[in-house]
């Protein structure tokens, strides 16, 4: 029995192993596909700030309204954009091979992104865009860098900079302290993300809240039928109790005469 926890044990060890690897510099984030007002507010800020550039083509607007409990005159007046109609795909009018012409990189679909990245990854991501003169659209990203997208939600966040600090190198030891100042030796490390006050519409709570409700509505997105997996899985947990109970009354009645 020992031998076999310890198997387990062991096997156990790369899975952990790796969870820790990965995404060790990502925000986290507690996404709740439930919450159908998040989605909602990730819905629209979905259809008002990506599909301009990215589709989400094997969704359907009709199952989105239906999903997030949006009433479907809503839904045809907010988010389905003119001359689409609700049963159709989640589909942009860019041209792939205008898009690789215009930035470089085809934006992909986003349909399955949650998936892919990883709802950390994304909310990270959408985070942290910061100005840099250097790059095409003057942004570049620390969690994905030198990526062609521009910082399409600015006017939301604001504009967000590299802040350099100067801080004491703590490797140093005192032989190389400046001969003239006598002050210890510093180093500049540039990786404080700060946003310049005031250049955006919304606070940085409220901005994180939209960036979590947009991821909220990606994950959903990537896996619509989670919700009713899980109403499903509460049923058969139900049967199986219920399935229990009789077949432990039955076995008391099988074994009556026996005892
Ligand atoms: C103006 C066009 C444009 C808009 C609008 C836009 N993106 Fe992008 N996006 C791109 C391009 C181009 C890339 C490819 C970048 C690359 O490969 O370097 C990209 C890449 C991405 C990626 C990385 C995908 C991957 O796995 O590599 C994510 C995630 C993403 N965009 C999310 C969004 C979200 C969410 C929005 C809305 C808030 C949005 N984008 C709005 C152009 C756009």
């Amino acid at each position: 029995m020992k031998r076999l926890l310890l198997v387990m044990l062991l096997a156990l060890l790369p899975a952990l192993s790796l969870a820790d690897a990965h995404d060790a510099d990502l925000e986290r984030v507690d996404i709740d596909v439930s919450d159908k007002a998040a989605m909602q507010d990730g819905a629209q800020t979905f259809v008002s700030y990506c599909m301009g550039c990215h589709s989400a083509r094997f969704q359907r607007y009709e199952r989105v309204a239906d999903d997030l409990g949006i009433p479907h005159d809503l839904m045809l007046q907010k988010l389905v954009p003119t001359g689409a109609k609700i049963g159709d795909h989640m589909t942009i009018g860019m041209q792939p091979a205008d898009a690789k012409a215009w930035f470089g990189a085809t934006p992909p679909d986003l349909t399955l992104v949650a998936r892919v990245r990883g709802t950390d990854w994304l909310y990270s991501y959408l985070l942290s865009f910061y100005e840099d003169p250097t790059r095409p659209w003057g942004v570049n990203n620390t969690v994905y860098p030198n990526v062609a997208m521009p910082n399409v939600l600015e006017a939301l966040q604001g504009r967000q900079r590299l802040d350099c600090m100067k801080a004491p190198r703590v490797e140093d030891d005192n032989k190389r302290h400046d001969p003239l100042t006598g002050s210890p030796p510093t180093q500049e490390t540039c990786d404080q993300l700060g946003i310049v006050p005031n250049t955006g519409t919304l606070t940085e709570d409220q901005f994180n809240e939209k960036v979590k409700n947009l991821v909220t509505f990606l994950a959903y997105s990537a896996n619509p039928d989670k919700l009713q997996h899980r109403r499903i899985g509460t049923y058969v947990l139900l049967y199986l109790a219920v399935l229990f109970i009789l077949a432990y009354l039955l076995k008391r009645e099988y074994w009556k005469d026996i005892h």
